[in-house]
């Protein structure tokens, strides 16, 4: 049987757990007790506030009964049940974090490959066959983008995209916004409507965290979608050079929108967004909002510039795009904090119609999350 090695201070214990002897805290251990008089029964929710666990909680006793440990506490000599398995998944004793800039838990940076299997599902398979939409939404949790095909086309059919997994998060452009182009014949060599590759509305605090656009209409020649990782661009910056990926990360950037009448969106948030502990959290890049940044050192302006120049560099960077036709019926959702868009140039007559709206992570997030878990993952 496993020993539990209560430290003489009483404010810690060790046990060992796959393995590796792991400490908890006295305080981390009461705070966090699972039984009925701390944890709500119904929905799981703490019940206590932390000032009505005393200050001056000790360990008095703890052993370890089959998979569980039993740990009293005093002063107030309550005795509580832990499970060995909940105490692994939660552990906290671990060796420091890489350096900063690591990617945050279930999801895998990518390039170019990725154009070989593009993430994608079936809308009727998605609306019908739960194993099928958690693939789906697992692959947009993963990569931060996902294609859907076979979908309806009509008006309004990318509202039934964001019903598989969220609420549609309604703006000053509208609960959605319509994107038509229409490429005359006399413009024929007029190829440069491409857009460089961005996160959109960077300028809203905070950002649409998710993204849809929907193709209903698609005769012209190009106008392909293009995807790129930031998160993979933010890393081969940072790998690069470590002073780039630090003044980007480290000065607030400012974007603004004030292009309708009765409308003044700015916000001041880095390009790199971390954690306090380094995890990449988000990106936001848009040459079309930038506003005059004015948060960074004089002597470090420079840099900034050289960085955020080499940043747009990798972004432009062919061997880092994933590109995709839509057709009608079809779209693509995507992680407007992770992943940029944008639509490669046109270069013949026809019309395109796409129809956008934005939704949020948290939503997709949630309803993943739990489909995992009923699921019987962990
Ligand atoms: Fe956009």
């Amino acid at each position: 049987m496993t020993a539990v090695k209560i430290d003489p201070t009483g404010r810690s214990l060790a046990l060992d757990l796959s393995g590796r002897e792991t400490r908890f805290h006295a305080i981390w251990l009461r705070d966090n007790a699972q039984d009925p008089e701390t944890r709500a029964k119904t929905n799981g929710q703490r019940l206590l506030a932390l000032r009505d666990i005393p200050e001056s909680t000790l360990i008095s006793q703890a052993e370890i009964n089959e998979d569980r440990l039993d740990v009293t506490f005093s002063p107030e000599q309550k005795t509580v049940s832990f499970g060995l398995g909940w105490l692994a998944a939660h552990a906290y004793d671990r060796p420091n974090r890489a350096a900063p800039g690591w990617l945050p838990e279930q999801t895998q940076t990518w390039t170019a490959e990725l154009n070989a299997q593009v993430p994608t599902g079936d809308f009727n398979q998605l609306s019908t066959d739960r194993d099928r939409l958690r693939s789906w939404l697992g692959d947009v949790t993963r990569f931060g983008f996902g294609k859907v095909i076979n979908g309806p086309v009509e008006s309004g059919a990318l509202f039934q995209i964001v019903d598989l997994f969220g609420y549609v998060r309604e703006t000053n452009y509208g609960r959605h916004f319509e994107v038509r182009t229409e490429i005359n014949p006399t413009n024929l060599a007029f190829t440069g409507l491409g857009l460089q590759a961005h996160t959109d509305n960077p300028y809203r605090d905070p950002v649409p965290s998710v993204q849809v656009l929907y193709c209903l209409e698609s005769s012209a020649v190009g106008g392909e979608n293009m995807v790129v990782d930031g998160f993979a661009a933010v890393q081969r910056l940072r790998d690069e050079n470590k002073a780039f990926f630090d003044v980007l990360a480290n000065h607030c950037a400012r974007f603004e929108y004030a292009g309708e009448d009765g409308v003044c969106l700015t916000s001041r948030r880095p390009m790199i967004e971390l954690s306090p502990d380094g995890e990449l959290i988000g990106l936001r890049f848009n040459n079309r909002s930038l506003a005059a940044v004015t948060d960074i050192p004089f002597e470090q302006m420079e840099l900034w510039y050289a960085a955020y120049r080499r940043l747009g560099e990798i972004i432009d960077d062919p061997a880092m795009e994933v590109v995709f036709r839509l057709d009608p019926g079809e779209g693509f959702v995507v992680d407007n904090t992770r992943v940029l868009h944008a639509r490669k140039g046109y270069s013949g007559e026809g019309t395109r119609w796409l129809q956008g709206c934005y939704s949020d992570k948290d939503g997709l997030r949630s309803t993943y999350d739990a489909m995992m878990r009923e699921g019987g993952a962990t």
